[in-house]
């Protein structure tokens, strides 16, 4: 058993001989000893006992052993210490574990994750960095607690900016071919669509011929009609290829590269579903469904400028078929539910999305649980997150102050990670340079809470020093030339100085971190114990000499330093951050 169910195991039977029922109590890392219990205090309020005493009462009952160590501090905490033999014993059982002692879930269950969501003919920027990112980390992460995860990038594949861009192409010239055989089509590139759909964009806000056009081309493409429809996937296609590069220069790799339109033959049915159970409306020619629950959409005496009342906690209806009969982008969330459930019966749908989505998101919820397509016990969750902002606190953008595109943050993260690797004498090494830029990045990222915007500051998290992603990455090298040099087959971990224990309660404190981050969503505490962790190994580099040590030494010492080594790699696998074997 694990050391930490054993000392609450310990303490549950401690207790029940007071006379007080209590069916768990909680241990903690502590910094006054090893684990301090903190639960005594409201057991003894909610029983009528004096908290000292039920604490000193609790400490008496305990049976001794050799492997802990109790003692009560004021006003009624437990104190524990762990003996070295019982951490070495632990330890060892984790490197001959395959997951390094972290516990697979008893009921294992069956999670799509739907993240990245990049938009086919927009250029990635720095808005859509933080889903693939936090999504790719959160997968893996519960993909180590042994659930079965399905990763979906849903791009944004169905709505208005196809019609924009191809309707601006049809207009310049690009595409005449598709539609006479006597003409050619311009070259199409990459380049052509990161022109024409900004300026399309540009244009619609202006020209309302332009925009009506953009529409019926829009809907052209979501009925099939030709050509408008294989100008579709021809312009889809040159986009999802870069797309794809794009993730994987994030360490971001998908299951599935569905989109919007891959739900398109559930659209129909789904609707269908709403009409027959009388879910749902006209409004203004439009089909709606009502959401909104008890405390929302309160009417209140304020209007706006167009005399319409305005509301406390609005919450409007979904629209899930426009007046034109255009699909709606909740249309599609809700018959990709539908799509999933077919596929895969997901115990939970999981949405890593910009909390500007929020209210989206709850539409799609309520509505597809009021449909019944998504069953009562299914969890739906949006995890919303918040900007990657600039040193002056607004949303980061490039000098001349526009959105400052993936591609170029990528760049700039590179020759940052460059400068320093030339200051340590290797050149030249672009990969390298990447997966060292790109830990910086993410490493920088994960640190912070997930639903806060934080401060994108590369030359901070750049730095090889301090609590950086770079830094873990030259922590583990540094490890890795060491096991190298040390010639030498590991021992058996056996723990006596105040060094080795520092880095076992850290091994503890990172396998914990993982179970707190699973139920929070959040890979922030993960960040800071494995940043612990290296600390904890470089206090123990630092004062030790463990090549030159006598033989059983340094071979006890090279065991759990490799321990060290194996639990940083999973970790770094777990936020897909890379491992350089050198830097
Ligand atoms: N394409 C969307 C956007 O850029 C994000 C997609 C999020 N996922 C979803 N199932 N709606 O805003």
């Amino acid at each position: 058993m694990e050391i930490i169910q054993e000392i609450k195991d310990i303490l549950l039977s401690a207790i029940k001989k007071t006379g007080i029922q209590a069916s768990d109590v909680s241990v903690a890392f502590s910094d006054k000893a090893d684990f301090q219990c903190n639960d005594i205090f409201a057991l003894a309020k909610s029983n009528g006992k004096n908290p000292v005493e039920l604490a000193q009462e609790v400490e008496k009952n305990i049976e001794k052993t050799d492997d802990y160590s109790f003692s009560v501090a004021k006003p009624a905490f437990i104190n524990i210490n762990v003996s070295n033999k019982r951490l070495s014993k632990e330890l060892n059982t984790f490197s001959s574990s395959a997951f390094l002692g972290v516990k697979r879930a008893e009921k294992p269950l069956t999670v799509v994750m739907d993240y990245g969501g990049a938009n086919v003919a927009k250029e990635l920027h720095v808005g859509h960095l933080r889903s693939p990112i936090i999504g790719e980390a959160l997968a893996r992460l519960y993909k180590l607690l042994g659930h079965k995860v399905i990763t979906d990038t849903h791009l944004g594949d169905w709505g208005l900016q196809m019609g924009l861009t191809v309707a601006q192409m049809h207009d310049d010239g690009y595409i005449d071919g598709f539609f006479d055989k006597t003409k050619q089509n311009k070259t199409i590139t990459l380049d052509t669509l990161n022109e024409e759909y900004p300026k399309a964009s540009a244009r619609k806000k202006f020209d309302s011929v332009f925009k009506k056009k953009a529409e019926d081309y829009t809907l052209f493409i979501q009925s099939k009609k030709e050509p408008y429809y294989s100008v579709y996937k021809f312009i889809r296609d040159i986009s999802v290829e870069k797309i794809k590069q794009n993730y994987a220069d994030l360490n971001c790799f998908f299951d599935l590269w569905y989109g919007e339109s891959t739900a398109e033959p559930y659209m129909d049915k789904i609707v269908e579903i709403f009409v027959n159970k009388k879910i749902a409306r006209m409004s203004d020619g439009a089909l709606v469904v009502d959401v909104a629950e008890e405390g929302e959409n309160i009417p209140t005496d304020k209007t706006d400028e167009n005399g319409n009342i305005l509301y406390k906690n609005p919450m409007p209806p979904v629209i899930i078929k426009k007046f034109n009969g255009a699909d709606m982008y909740a249309t599609s969330d809700i018959a990709t539910i539908f799509m999933r459930n077919q596929a895969f019966n997901p115990d939970k749908i999981v949405y890593i999305v910009d909390f500007r989505q929020e209210t989206h998101f709850k539409q799609v919820f309520r509505a597809s649980k009021k449909a019944g397509i998504s069953k009562p016990e299914q969890e739906l969750l949006h995890i919303s997150y918040g900007t990657i902002n600039g040193k002056d606190g607004k949303a980061f953008k490039t000098r001349e102050g526009t959105t400052i595109k993936l591609d170029d943050i990528i760049s700039l993260l590179k020759n940052k990670a460059k400068e320093k690797l030339e200051q340590n004498g290797i050149c030249d090494n672009d990969e390298l340079a990447r997966e060292i830029g790109v830990a910086a990045l993410k490493f920088g990222d994960l640190s912070n809470a997930v639903n806060k915007d934080y401060v994108f500051d590369i030359d901070r998290f750049s730095s090889f020093e301090g609590k950086t992603g770079p830094y873990i990455q030259y922590t583990a090298a540094r490890i890795n030339s060491l096991l190298e040099k040390a010639n030498m087959e590991p021992g058996k971990i056996d723990i006596t100085l105040e060094e080795e224990r520092n880095i076992a309660l850290s091994i503890l404190k990172l396998n914990e971190s993982y179970y707190k981050a699973y139920e929070q969503n959040s890979l922030q505490g993960i960040c800071a114990a494995l940043y612990n962790l290296t600390s904890s190994f470089s206090l123990m580099y630092n004062n030790i000499k463990i090549n030159t040590a006598e033989k059983s030494k340094k071979q006890k010492y090279l065991a759990l330093i490799k321990l060290v080594h194996r639990c940083i790699a999973q970790c770094l696998y777990v936020l897909a951050i890379d491992m350089p074997e050198k830097m």
